[in-house]
């Protein structure tokens, strides 16, 4: 099997913040390898925008350089850059100011798909969206897409909403959360829902409790500003974590349509139960071994900020009562390692001896890296001996199993064809960004109000004691954090 590649309709995309880094190591070497396998031709065309007053030659040299920085090594040709940098175009704008509009709109051709990437700090939003409608430059067609973080809080999440409502309707704008755009993400998709030997055991009955870990060993040094005022529960729960708690509860959409998907995951989020202090654990890595601490790079040396929470979530619906979802996510942690993992419950009876105690299967779903899919089952050890239990796993591990598809490709990549497309399917929907805020926005208050400090941690554990505490409390143990 050879992964088809399906071409988008030409397009004009606008990058907004073209010379920052997200820009740099991701956007445009996803642009760069979907052009390269073919899927869109020579007419299209990216026109960076930023604040910075650069040439089209220096801006084509820009990206050369990210792409041979950033691009897939056995992918990335200087002959492909080449070819891909003959694409681009740049526009030096002032997003607060009327300078440079004009010469953007003259740049845009009628009857192409326009998307408009605002990679730029949220607090542009507004402005940008403004001046692309004032200025005509938006049409009924265009896309715009922002990316996170959206919001700080519901409040600051409303006023974005809104800010973008009163420029772009609901179906133009493209709220990207990442995880969306991971392969194995969409794959519990395809698992749940065109697979029949899941469904049926998919809720409380048959299942005892979900993990969902998002663990990663890299320290937050380069964005202590940002990360300081955000901490684990912003940067990650609210958004990441959330959409992969929403893809695993949500009832089976009745088509596999935008909006079908998006109501299904809403209803997730409004069903959550608030969740009590004592079911929440949060740390900050301290120093070890000449490793700098979380201190050392937040701008409050006394910061309360977490870089790791871990906490028991309840979905408060007929499927998932009594079922209690455990989220965790933090930084330098023991390795990178992200995975959702599904408990059933352990069989009624046994009818081996006491030697041979049985227990629940349990079904990984791992994000990364390995991307794959493993059930964990009891089997008759081989062999001789009488009946003997022991455990194995079925593995289906995507590069061994499925090597034609190549390299995983990045999530960007997927998500920006998407776009061109006007697929919002991996999209959040302003609603759902809204019920997300609402459910953190009381827990942080509740840590806030109390003025409790995050527990220590060390660098290369799995996090700090409470987060076992809070599994032991339940007679339940988190699977081990392992790349
Ligand atoms: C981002 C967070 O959204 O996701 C980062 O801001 C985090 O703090 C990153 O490191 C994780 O993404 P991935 O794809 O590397 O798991």
């Amino acid at each position: 099997m050879v992964s088809r590649v399906i071409p988008v309709d030409p397009f004009d995309l606008v990058l907004f913040g073209a010379t920052g880094d997200l820009a740099r190591r991701k956007i445009l070497p996803s642009l760069f390898h979907r052009y390269k396998i073919g899927q869109f031709d020579d007419g299209t065309r990216v026109i960076g925008a930023s604040r910075s007053d650069l040439t089209q030659e220096a801006f084509r040299d820009l990206v050369r350089e990210a792409l041979t920085t950033y691009g897939h090594p056995d992918d990335t040709t200087p002959e492909d850059i080449t070819a891909f940098v003959s694409l681009l175009d740049y526009v030096a704008i002032d997003a607060r100011g009327d300078d440079g509009w004009a010469g953007l709109g003259e740049k845009l051709r009628d009857n192409v798909v326009r998307a408009f990437y605002l990679s730029v700090a949220p607090g542009l939003f507004a402005d940008i969206a403004e001046r692309l409608k004032s200025t005509g430059i938006a049409t009924p067609d265009s896309r715009i897409v922002v990316e996170k973080p959206f919001g700080h809080d519901l409040a600051s999440a409303k006023a974005l909403n809104a800010a973008l409502g009163a420029h772009f309707e609901e179906h133009q704008i493209y709220r990207i959360d990442h995880y969306l755009g991971k392969e194995t993400v969409q794959n519990l998709m395809a698992l749940r829902f065109a697979n029949s030997l899941f469904e049926p055991l998919w809720n409380s009955s048959q299942i005892d409790h979900v993990q969902i870990t998002v663990a990663e060993s890299i320290d937050v040094a380069g964005r202590g500003e940002y990360y300081d005022k955000s901490g684990a529960m912003r940067d990650m729960v609210q958004n990441h974590l959330m959409q992969l708690l929403c893809l695993t509860a949500m009832e089976p959409p009745a088509r596999f349509t935008p909006n079908a998907v998006r109501n299904e995951k809403l209803k997730v989020i409004e069903a959550l139960k608030p969740v009590a202090p004592n079911e929440i654990a949060r740390g900050q890595y301290r120093e070890s071994d000449g490793d700098d601490s979380y201190l050392d790079h937040a701008c409050d040396p006394n910061s309360t900020t977490e870089s790791f929470i871990a906490m028991k979530v309840q979905v408060a619906n007929w499927r998932w009562a009594g079922t209690p979802f455990y989220l965790r996510t933090g930084k330098c942690l023991r390795a990178r390692s992200s995975e959702i993992a599904v408990f059933f419950r352990d069989p009624p009876h046994n009818i081996f001896d006491a030697d041979n105690p049985v227990a629940g299967n349990v079904l990984v779903i791992r994000l990364q890296p390995d991307e794959g899919i493993t059930l964990h089952t009891t089997i008759k050890d081989p062999g001789p001996g009488g009946m003997r239990l022991t455990t194995a796993k079925l593995d289906m591990t995507f590069a061994d199993s499925l090597p034609e598809a190549g390299r995983p490709q990045d999530a960007y990549e997927r998500l920006i064809m998407d776009v061109i497309r006007g697929n919002q399917t991996l999209f959040m929907r302003g609603d759902e960004v809204e019920a997300a805020w609402a459910w953190a926005d009381p827990l942080i208050k509740g840590w806030k109000d109390a003025g409790t400090a995050p527990q220590p941690y060390d660098q290369g554990s799995a996090g700090p004691e409470d987060s076992l505490l809070l599994m032991h409390r339940d007679e339940r143990r988190w699977r081990e954090i392992r790349s």
